[in-house]
């Protein structure tokens, strides 16, 4: 039977696409089962649409409290008793409530090698650094700023006339390839987490 995803996206989404052409695929392991966003209008949510998957759509703004939109996301997801939820270019961090309910069954892909230029500028924080090598990671979400375990990366050279819109899209070829492997190593051979330690498979 297919591990159940829900995948959360702010933007494009094409690590959603990524993730649902490899789940068209039977022997991948895993099925889309819903896709949240925390804006109407995107790309990503009309990619889920077109593949007649279930959306929903949670603004922060729209809540009273931050706490009280961390909860109506996390019932959200809940309702679609999800395996795993992916965050794919979902630029909300989400809160204590959330993580109760799905830490450790919750990953998050971002555009560069972790520890290095965590938050919402990855690649712009690598390009002005100077970087030569850079790339991105799947970590599993904890509660501070992508700073949870590390569960793979994948390295992407930085070229001399790179400007961000370049290295993004460079990054985000081999974001989208290892997301894909990534997520189905988890489903198909499982995972645990020791302290920073996160091991896919037996
Ligand atoms: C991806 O590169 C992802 O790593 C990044 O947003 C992009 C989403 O692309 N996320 C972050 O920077 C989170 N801090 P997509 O919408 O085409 O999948």
């Amino acid at each position: 039977m297919s591990a159940r995803l829900v995948v959360l996206v702010s933007g494009a989404g094409t690590n959603l696409q990524a993730l649902l052409d490899a789940c068209a695929d039977e022997a991948y392991g895993a099925a889309v089962v819903a896709v949240g966003a925390d804006r109407p209008g995107i790309e990503g949510l009309a990619r889920a649409q077109r593949a007649g998957i279930p959306t929903f759509v949670l603004r922060v703004a729209d809540y009273p409290l931050r706490a009280d939109w961390d909860r109506a996301l996390a019932d959200a997801c809940d309702g679609f008793s999800p395996d795993l939820v992916v965050s794919a270019g979902f630029m909300k961090l989400v809160g204590p409530g959330f993580l109760a309910r799905f830490g450790g069954r919750f990953v998050n892909t971002h555009p560069a090698l972790l520890p290095a230029f965590a938050g919402m500028h990855g690649v712009r924080d690598a390009l002005e650094y100077g970087v030569k090598i850079t790339g991105c990671t799947v970590f599993m979400v904890d509660s501070g700023t992508d700073t949870g375990p590390v569960v793979a990366q994948a390295a992407v050279p930085v070229r001399d006339d790179d400007d961000i819109p370049t290295l993004h899209e460079r990054v985000k070829v081999t974001e989208r390839a290892l997301l894909v492997e990534t997520v189905g190593r988890m489903v198909r051979e499982g995972w645990s987490v020791h302290g920073r330690k996160v091991k896919v498979g037996h």
